[in-house]
């Protein structure tokens, strides 16, 4: 499987996928200045890459620094991190978690705070894998022989350290031969479906077929789809899950084929502290990003656009969310919050 991160001779290496499927680039990013570009610009994407990348960004920081205050520059550099995306919460608990090391260990020595900061995000790199694969095994249950599986953007190995949450529950059950088709909607405006899954997918050799966004309701009506599982980029208190703009039309089309969606994303994926999506900032990006494909305007150049990078689906619409600890199903405000107590 593919390599999406690494840290490794004082750079951030990233695989850059605005390039894919064309071509495999990889990016060294030398400064936290350039991690956090590449975040923005989608060259790193999906909600626990981006988390895992702007740690490294922070152990970066800590390296490169030659001046007198580190903790007030990784401060600094933690809010110029956490400003590039707002919708995805895993960012901000991963630069938080960087954070707490730095608060706990003010006092010791430059030389040591480097080490301890490289370690935590080593750490969040591993774990971020494991807790994947335990998503993957806790949501291929749900799965029955020739199930016929439809997703949106990508929510796979490519938006992770690997194995992927939505595409990990797909990876453990084509592992039991349990996939006839994954239907990959193509996920206009950045095209993470036709661009990022369609190419995993197919790495992988597992089936899948590619419609564009509008085609899912016929195809719903038509294929036998067995379940919808999407990622998530922040789910709240309730169990509403901010994630890839058509989401919640899916979740809505869906509901009327009676077809079960699932949400798959790890617990650091949840925001306890809103009670609701309608808290959960959306990130609304270039206008350019509608007007054109790959540079060549679509439409008039001047027209109004409004580019909404993500929506909510509001939990009254979700069957289950496939955690690592398990699958939380409705009542989700009581069962999240449950779920959450036991953690500690
Ligand atoms: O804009 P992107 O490509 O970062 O959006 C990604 C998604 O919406 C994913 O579904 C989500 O981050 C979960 S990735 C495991």
């Amino acid at each position: 499987m593919i390599k999406t991160l690494s840290f490794e001779d004082n750079a951030v290496v990233i695989l850059d996928q605005s390039q894919l499927p064309g071509k495999v680039v990889f990016e060294r990013c030398l400064t936290p200045f350039e991690v956090a570009q590449a975040i923005k610009s989608l060259k790193v994407r999906g909600a626990p890459l981006i988390g895992v990348t702007a740690a490294f960004g922070m152990a970066l920081a800590a390296q490169n620094f030659n001046g007198a205050n580190l903790v007030e520059y990784l401060n600094e550099t933690a809010r110029m991190l956490v400003s590039t995306r707002p919708t995805a919460v895993n960012l901000l608990w991963a630069v938080n978690r960087m954070m707490g090391i730095i608060e706990t260990n003010k006092t010791i020595a430059k030389e040591e705070l480097i080490h301890l900061l490289a370690n935590e995000a080593m750490a969040m790199y591993d774990e971020d894998i494991t807790v994947n694969k335990a998503i993957g095994d806790n949501g291929q249950e749900l799965l029955g022989r020739s199930s016929n599986v439809m997703t949106i953007c990508n929510a796979g190995a490519l938006a992770t350290c690997g194995y992927g949450t939505a595409l990990g529950v797909i990876r453990s059950a084509n592992k039991n031969n349990k996939i006839e088709m994954v239907w990959a909607c193509e996920t206009r405006p950045v095209l993470q479906g036709s661009r990022l899954t369609v190419w995993e997918l197919l790495e992988d050799k597992i089936p899948v077929t590619l419609i564009t966004d509008n085609m899912a309701g016929h195809t719903m009506a038509l294929k036998q789809i067995d379940a919808v599982i999407t990622g998530a980029d922040r789910i709240a208190a309730n169990g509403d899950a901010a994630n890839k703009i058509g989401t919640y039309s899916l979740a809505v089309l869906a509901r009327h084929h009676n077809i079960p969606f699932y949400i798959a994303a790890p617990l650091s994926t949840f925001d306890i502290s809103v009670s609701s999506g309608q808290q959960i900032p959306i990130e609304e990006r270039d206008e350019e990003e509608v007007r054109q494909i790959d540079g060549n305007y679509i439409t008039v150049s001047g027209v109004k656009v409004f580019n909404p990078a993500f929506d909510v689906t509001p939990y009254q619409l979700v069957t289950g969310i496939i955690t690592e600890k398990g699958i939380i199903k409705p009542p989700f405000y009581e069962n999240i919050k449950t779920k959450f107590q036991e953690m500690g």
